[in-house]
């Protein structure tokens, strides 16, 4: 009997990974390589400067930490230009339906992101109002696998692991929520995502087990 929900964000709310790798892709233009949306698979649940070190990597490039770090907040301003124009009619099919529907069941709602934008998305989204607890790279400082921000997420609703399902459409997210202990509910492709409990392609499967 789930007691809490958490959620990722990217992918299983809303798609900002297409706005993440234009905001790279720009970065890397201007550093003078091209990256793809296959590299782009690489970036995905993990935090910024990883992304950087992995996309530079992609371009043959070694920069000092003080350029990384300048060049991390040049991709996040870009990043940003983006979000600010998110529409609510870029929510995920179902998201919305299903948030409501587990609250009216008494369900605690947390968000369990890396990203740093993450409030400002969900405000952006109008959902902000659905979830009790908000944990983000803001609060939390080791990326998935590591199950710190689900662990977090479980705290913060005052429940138990075993007590909490994870939706998540990464494999180091669904690794995370293994670690954590929770219940976990795959959005994506079962290759990709084997280890959880149930998988489906998006939120919207749920919603007909729901009512
Ligand atoms: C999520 C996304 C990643 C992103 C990370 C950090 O995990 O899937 O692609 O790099 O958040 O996001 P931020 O908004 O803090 O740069
Ligand atoms: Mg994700």
């Amino acid at each position: 009997h789930m007691k809490g929900a958490i959620f990722d964000l990217d992918g299983v709310i809303v798609d900002t990974a297409k706005y993440h790798f234009l905001a790279w892709r720009e970065l890397a233009a201007q550093l003078g390589f091209e990256f793809t949306e296959q590299d782009n698979e690489r970036l995905k649940g993990v935090s910024r400067m990883e992304s950087l070190r992995i996309l530079l990597e992609v371009g043959g490039l070694e920069l000092p930490e003080e350029e990384q770090q300048k060049l991390a907040e040049s991709k996040n301003a870009k990043y940003v230009e983006y979000i600010s124009k998110l529409e609510q009619s870029e929510l995920l099919p179902g998201v919305r339906e299903y948030l409501t529907g587990l609250r009216e069941q008494g369900v605690k709602i947390a968000l369990g992101s890396a990203s740093k934008n993450a409030a400002f998305i969900l405000e952006r989204l109008g959902i902000a109002g659905l979830f009790d607890a908000v944990v983000d790279g803001t609060k939390v400082s080791k990326a998935k696998p590591d199950p710190e921000v689900f662990l977090t997420a479980c705290r913060e609703l005052g429940l138990a692991p075993q007590e909490c399902i994870v939706f998540e459409d990464a494999a180091a997210g669904v690794a995370a929520a293994k670690a954590a202990g929770t219940g976990i509910v795959g959005i994506g492709r079962p290759e990709v995502l084997g280890e959880a409990d149930q998988v489906v392609a998006g939120i919207f499967e749920l919603l007909a087990d729901s009512q």
